[in-house]
């Protein structure tokens, strides 16, 4: 997405002073009360070991959320609800069904009663402005807790011969076009640079509901013909791209968790691919297991303006956006895809996919790195015929299918000399 890097003015007060401060010293601070908590329960455990009657008598100090976050907005109370069920501390604790829960406010206490992929008809009491908001919020409120959808096309084989790159491309059904271009340029499958490559794009449903028409039948033979698509059945809305995100990092969970490298991008961008690989062939070795860079937004907080496509409104989200890689494309590893995969479960979907893998790094106390190969902002208009410009760079937003395959045969043209070139 688009940064919103000013702060916006009521924010600084909202923000808690704990946020705010530098990371490490928060985290330095939230360690030492973990250890202070841990030597409480410890405590008390042993003096209800002395005095058995009184075990469901735990007291676990509500102020601790409430000194962690505490806001009245939905998408923070589903993350505390979240951070409840996952917390190791209180999960241990043998109170979790009557004190701790007769104390807690009825948000961390009522999503147990849902089925979470039906519709959750108290949304629109819960969220103040739910009425006024648009469409997609309501769409996106109403569905937020169901993270499971069928998978629809498959690809079960595809990293049967281990790939050194993965390149998840996220399209759209009626995208035919820029997803040829893809495959006749930087995204052909097989060997590049003497390693392998393999390519798949990620497709949600174009429905009826957003007037699409029936496009199944060409989209199965497309699948047949080039084994490289996956479809889940989702409506593929703007909101719904970080369920593209899940539903990608399960998949390669499942059947590709041999791949060293993922590069994730949009299907509007170029991508030198040999450059990537020549980057991953020069890093360190101490690099590559916590490898996340890209086009890396820093100091960012939600749009208030309802006018904007990033619009957040305060009654679904209060905070700073954590530091987050660009969504037209970013490279990690396979290894830090398999625990993004475990984290995100533990992380409330938020309706904009990138700042949603920024806000599962964080959880996992990772910074992704900025790169300046990675362009998602495009390079200066007086650059973009220049086929020397495209040598050193990773990756470039947006280009045109036409403009995909020119920019490759430029690169693959080995009179293409750069040696006196001034970029
Ligand atoms: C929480 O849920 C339990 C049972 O599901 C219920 O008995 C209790 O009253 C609820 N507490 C609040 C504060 O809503
Ligand atoms: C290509 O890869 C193979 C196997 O990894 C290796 O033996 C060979 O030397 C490589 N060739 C070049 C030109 O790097
Ligand atoms: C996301 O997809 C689900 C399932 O198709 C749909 O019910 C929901 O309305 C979609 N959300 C948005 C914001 O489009």
């Amino acid at each position: 997405m688009f940064p919103n890097i000013p702060l916006y003015p009521g924010f600084v007060a909202q923000r808690q002073s704990t946020m705010a401060v530098g990371h490490r010293r928060s985290r330095v601070l939230s360690g030492t009360m973990m250890l202070i908590f841990i030597g409480l329960l410890v405590v008390v455990a042993r003096m209800m070991g002395q005095h058995k009657q009184s075990i469901h008598k735990l007291n676990v100090p509500l102020r601790f959320w409430r000194w962690w976050t505490w806001s009245e907005s939905f998408w923070n109370r589903e993350q505390q609800h979240l951070d409840l069920l996952y917390n190791p501390i209180l999960n241990v604790a043998p109170t979790r069904d009557d004190s701790l829960v007769a104390r807690t406010p009825w948000w961390l206490n009522n999503s147990q009663a849902l089925k979470p992929c039906e519709p959750d008809h108290r949304v629109p009491r819960q969220v103040g402005d739910y009425n006024t908001l648009p469409q997609r919020f309501q769409d996106f409120l109403l569905y937020m807790r169901c993270r499971a959808y069928p998978i629809l096309i498959n690809q079960p084989h595809l990293c049967d011969d281990r790939p050194f790159l993965l390149l998840a491309i996220k399209s759209l059904a009626p995208h035919f076009d820029r997803r040829q271009a893809i495959r006749q340029s930087w995204g052909r499958a097989g060997n590049v640079a003497n390693r392998t490559v393999v390519t798949v794009f990620l497709l949600g449903t174009a429905s009826s509901v957003d007037h699409f028409p029936d496009l199944s039948g060409m989209l199965s033979h497309e699948a047949e013909r080039n084994r490289d698509l996956l479809q889940w059945d989702y409506r593929d809305s703007f909101f719904n791209l970080t369920l593209k995100e899940t539903h990608f990092l399960e998949w390669f969970s499942q059947h590709c968790s041999n791949a060293p490298y993922i590069l994730k991008g949009d299907d509007d961008v170029f991508v030198n691919t040999r450059q990537i690989i020549q980057y991953l062939e020069h890093l360190p070795e101490g690099m590559t297991k916590d490898l996340f860079v890209g086009d890396v937004i820093q100091n960012a907080s939600p749009h208030r303006d309802h006018r904007l496509k990033y619009f957040i409104p305060e009654s679904v989200f209060v905070g700073d956006y954590p530091p987050y890689a660009g969504g037209g494309g970013y490279l990690y590893s396979g290894p830090l895809a398999l625990r993004l995969y475990k984290v995100s479960q533990q992380v409330a979907l938020f309706p904009i996919d990138d700042v949603f893998t920024g806000m599962c790094l964080k959880k996992m106390g990772l910074v992704p790195e900025k790169h300046k190969g990675f362009q998602t902002f495009d390079v200066d208009k007086k650059y973009r015929e220049n086929p020397c410009v495209y040598k050193n760079l990773i990756l470039v937003h947006s280009r045109t299918p036409q403009e995909m395959i020119k920019i490759w045969s430029w690169l693959a043209d080995p009179r293409l000399d750069c040696q006196n070139s001034t970029r």
